[in-house]
């Protein structure tokens, strides 16, 4: 099957992130959005990152080009003919399975159904649907133009032609596929997640200071950024929720909250996009390490 309508449910970061790569590999795409102040943000967003990809000299076409392959609607007949939809909304399974039973009965039957799910089972999703072998993961990182993993979760229902489509559709948008099954956290949370919760106990028990943990990380491993910096960069709420998704799942304590997390999200502190985390973020190019135990 070949993939050209891409429709994308959610313009908040991932989503927008998602429809901007498909776009730009030359597909037409639809963001289905509650209010219009959410797509207009989430294309100023896509303009900007387009315009930085032009400066750079990594498009091959005009910026103007790719955007007018992007369409935004807030009616969800919109994306009847899609051949495969995405969903990044928010990670509430309700609001999910909720989104997809109504699209359910809108998109053409072949169309392939994909969760961008960090947390969630993609069975259970699946399950609000009566396209079982028709639905998997995809899982994308973020920046989403700038990461170049997506993970291809299949369910215990879905075809194998299903799967073979999404990795060569994950090529198609410029990332590297790798495949996954619905295990919670797929493979880069389940390693990554109990990274950074260790990140936080070793700061509570005094093995170093949030600047110096951040530090020998990126030094001593090679890593873009070090775990406190990469916890405000993933938002300490997002984080805690998956923790406490992974926590109900394996009841195995490296996947359980720390208090200190736990307080920082209750304090309103999410990370960058409150200002405040593990760093203070009121100067934004010049974020401050926090003093917190
Ligand atoms: N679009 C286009 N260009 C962008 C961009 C965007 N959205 N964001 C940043 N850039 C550009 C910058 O302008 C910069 O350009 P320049 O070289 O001309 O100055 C360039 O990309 C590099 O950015 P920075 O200088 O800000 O910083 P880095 O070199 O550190 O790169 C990074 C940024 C790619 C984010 C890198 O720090 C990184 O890989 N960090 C780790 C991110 C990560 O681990 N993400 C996964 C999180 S886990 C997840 O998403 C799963 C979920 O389920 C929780």
């Amino acid at each position: 099957m070949e993939i050209k309508k891409v429709g994308v449910l959610g313009c908040g970061l991932m989503g927008s992130g998602i429809a901007q790569v498909a776009a730009t590999a030359g597909l037409n795409v639809t963001v289905l959005e509650t209010e219009q102040r959410f797509l207009d943000k989430g294309f100023r967003g896509v303009e900007k990152s387009l315009a930085k990809f032009a400066e750079k000299g990594t498009l091959k076409e005009k910026p103007e080009a790719v955007r007018a392959r992007l369409n935004g609607t807030l009616k969800p007949d919109d994306l009847a003919d899609s051949d495969v939809v995405i969903e990044a909304i928010i990670e509430n399974i309700d609001a999910k399975r909720e989104m997809f039973t109504k699209l359910d009965g809108i998109v053409k039957k072949e169309a392939i159904f994909a969760t961008n799910t960090s947390s969630i089972s993609v069975t259970e999703v699946m399950a609000a649907t009566k396209r079982p072998e028709r639905f998997i993961g995809l899982h994308f990182f973020n920046p989403v133009p700038l990461m170049k993993l997506v993970e291809v979760i299949r369910t215990i229902a879905s075809s194998d032609d299903v799967i073979e489509t999404a990795v060569e559709f994950g090529r198609r948008l410029g990332k590297v596929p790798v495949r996954t099954s619905d295990k919670t956290g797929f493979i880069v949370n389940r390693l990554l997640v109990p990274y950074l919760l260790d990140a936080i106990r070793a700061y509570e028990e005094g093995v170093g200071s949030i600047s110096d943990i951040d530090e020998a990380m990126k030094l001593g491993c090679g890593y873009p950024m070090g775990p406190f910096t990469l916890l405000d960069f993933v938002g300490l709420d997002t984080t805690y929720y998956i923790t406490n998704v992974m926590f109900e799942d394996f009841k195995e304590k490296r996947f359980a909250s720390p208090p200190l997390l736990k307080r920082m999200v209750m304090a309103g502190w999410y990370g960058r996009k409150s200002g405040k985390g593990f760093y203070d973020y009121s100067d934004p190019g010049k974020p401050v390490a926090m003093k917190l135990v």
